[in-house]
């Protein structure tokens, strides 16, 4: 299409404008504790994506407002989320057509749960930025704003994880992943457990995820958020202990491949890229040299 539009060009640059590469739309669903659009954070992100590419930027938002955007984060069950989103992305016009997804932190496995369910929409490449592939086991520490609610959220998440209760009322639990008790998790976790087919295998799980050109999976090398940080690339502990992790290629998820991933990598479609710093810290320019030009360009 390039050489197509610049022979074209030197025709006539008006009918290479109309004619010519549309850049993929990109969608992007933030991470918790975060809205669609607050401005120091995605907001600044989707501007520069729209000067830097000219993509067409939809940044989710869960509720009507930021502030419900923010709090469904916490307290609205991933299933929901997912459900609204799929129906927003899918009447939206600019997206008819198929369009690039990024995550932020656990907007990235939202995302992910989006592609395997939502059958009316279209996503290309997956672009996941901290995201908690194989969930979380311990929580940050406990400081700042938002201390009070941490702590309550860190007492539920250590004792009743998988609780009715617990799965219900805050999005976390649905991610927590315990490696003393695996089977806890398999059995207690209603998000997770389900998106990485650990109950059954959900045929259509696999399709819709191999469906995707390229799932690049970011990890921040000093991150101090996410326990342990190999979820970061679809890693975890070894069950039974939590010292000890294994990388995606040794779980039984990747050797039986339940989820379909083996098979992505050998066609070349998974990406590990790591960046040095703390959780979703990352430089303007390392995003352009190592996610736009590679992934969102097409
Ligand atoms: C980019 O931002 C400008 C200014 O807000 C807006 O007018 C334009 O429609 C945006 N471009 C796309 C492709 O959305
Ligand atoms: C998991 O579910 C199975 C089948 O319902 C049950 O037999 C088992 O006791 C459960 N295990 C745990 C740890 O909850
Ligand atoms: C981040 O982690 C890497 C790898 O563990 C280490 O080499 C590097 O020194 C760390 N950087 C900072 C700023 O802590």
């Amino acid at each position: 299409m390039k050489s197509v539009c610049s022979i074209l060009l030197a025709l006539s640059s008006l009918y290479c404008i109309s004619a010519g590469d549309k850049v993929t739309p990109i969608v992007l669903w933030h991470g918790m504790g975060d809205s669609c659009c607050f401005p120091f954070s995605l907001g600044s992100i989707s501007d520069k994506l729209n000067e830097t590419l000219g993509a067409y930027v939809y940044s989710i938002e869960i509720g009507p407002n930021v502030v419900e955007d923010v709090e469904n984060g916490f307290f609205k069950h991933p299933d929901k989320q997912i459900e609204i989103a799929c129906n927003k992305l899918s009447v939206e016009p600019a997206l008819a057509g198929g369009f690039n997804a990024i995550g932020f932190s656990q907007g990235a496995q939202f995302l992910r749960g989006l592609i395997q369910r939502c059958t009316k929409v279209k996503v290309k490449n997956l672009i996941s930025l901290g995201g908690q592939h194989q969930g979380v086991y311990g929580l940050p520490r406990c400081d700042g704003i938002s201390s009070s609610l941490c702590d309550f959220m860190r007492k539920l998440l250590n004792h009743a994880a998988y609780t009715e209760v617990a799965q219900k009322i805050l999005a976390q639990a649905t991610y927590w992943h315990d490696p003393l008790d695996e089977e806890a998790y398999r059995n207690g976790s209603t998000f997770l457990a389900d998106i990485n087919n650990e109950r059954t295998i959900n045929k259509d799980y696999v399709t819709r995820l191999q469906s995707l050109e390229n799932f690049v999976m970011v990890k921040f090398e000093n991150d101090s958020m996410v326990q342990p940080v190999e979820s970061e690339w679809f890693g975890f502990y070894k069950p039974g202990q939590a010292k000890e992790v294994q990388s995606l290629e040794e779980s039984d998820l990747y050797i039986n491949d339940r989820l379909g991933l083996k098979q992505m990598k050998e066609e070349s479609k998974l990406h590990f890229l790591q960046v040095e710093g703390d959780h979703l810290r990352f430089s303007w320019s390392w995003f352009e040299d190592n996610i736009v030009d590679k992934f969102l360009k097409n």
